[in-house]
């Protein structure tokens, strides 16, 4: 058996054992359903600055063109479909207890897929709100046609609509960031799936995990700085190993009935 083989037997036995699982993904488990991640060579910050097109700074300079980018992005991120590795996270709430989802993503696909209890650490592309909060802060608004390509206005105060996404140097929203810290501090094994662990302060989540004793596994091509704290590794993309762990967990349950 390759190390492979016994880090996926220690992956699933320690999944099979759990009573709270949490999975917190990044862009990566998205990949293989066609999506660009942001720091990969491929990736969005190759082409478009982040100071641009993802803080408020940019939005303030150039309203239209960060509405334009969002709303190409909403359109790709709904002509294309779950990929496995979302499949296979929903599957597993058939096996665990309980699962939470925590994602960096904001394209909904975890929740396409089937996933029950997602916190989306930063927003959802296809919610709007109004930049100024003119009602409290969110002011949800109706989402736009994906296809208005013209920046829309606030119906109640006249402002800029955006997406309800987090920027750079903005706060995350503060039920969802404490509702998945306390789930990051109360597992007992949480599977890091497609994130580069750059961006504070989600990636403080792994660490959170393991001070309170959680197992760790990592599914990822390339290692990360959380793979220091992982107990296993699956070393390659989310949309095969992910299945593969799926298919690991039930045989454990399944020889256990
Ligand atoms: N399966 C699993 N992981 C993959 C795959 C794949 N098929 N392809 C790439 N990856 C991994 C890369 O190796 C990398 O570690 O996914 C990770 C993507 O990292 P980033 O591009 O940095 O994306 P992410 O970690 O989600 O970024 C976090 O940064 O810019 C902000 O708001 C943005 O939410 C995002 C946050």
């Amino acid at each position: 058996m390759n190390r492979h083989g016994h880090d996926l037997d220690r992956a699933a036995a320690t999944l099979a054992s759990a009573a709270h699982l949490v999975v917190f993904t990044g862009s990566g488990v998205s990949k293989e359903s066609g999506l660009a991640t942001f720091r990969d060579v491929d990736g969005a910050w190759a082409q478009y600055d982040p100071m641009d097109y993802a803080s408020p700074q940019g939005f303030r300079r150039n309203p239209q063109g960060v509405w334009e980018w969002y709303a190409q992005r909403r359109q790709q991120m709904l002509e294309v479909e779950p990929n496995p590795a979302h499949l296979a996270i929903a599957a597993l709430e058939n096996l665990i207890a309980e699962v939470t989802v925590i994602t960096q993503n904001i394209d909904g696909l975890h929740q396409r897929a089937g996933s029950s209890r997602v916190l989306e650490l930063h927003g959802n592309i296809h919610r709007y709100k109004c930049s100024r909060h003119c009602r409290g802060e969110p002011t949800y608004l109706p989402t736009p046609d994906p296809f208005e390509e013209t920046l829309q206005p606030c119906p109640y105060c006249g402002a800029h609509a955006r997406p309800d996404v987090v920027w750079f140097g903005e706060s995350l929203p503060p039920d969802v960031w404490e509702a998945a810290a306390f789930a990051a501090m109360t597992c007992d094994a949480m599977l890091v799936v497609g994130t580069s662990g750059a961006v504070e302060p989600a990636a403080s989540l792994p660490r959170y995990a393991r001070q309170h004793r959680a197992f760790i596994v990592e599914v990822n091509p390339e290692t990360t700085p959380i793979t220091q704290i992982a107990g296993a590794a699956l070393r390659g993309p989310a949309g095969e190993w992910m299945p593969a762990l799926l298919e690991a967990v039930r045989d454990i349950h399944d020889a256990q009935a």
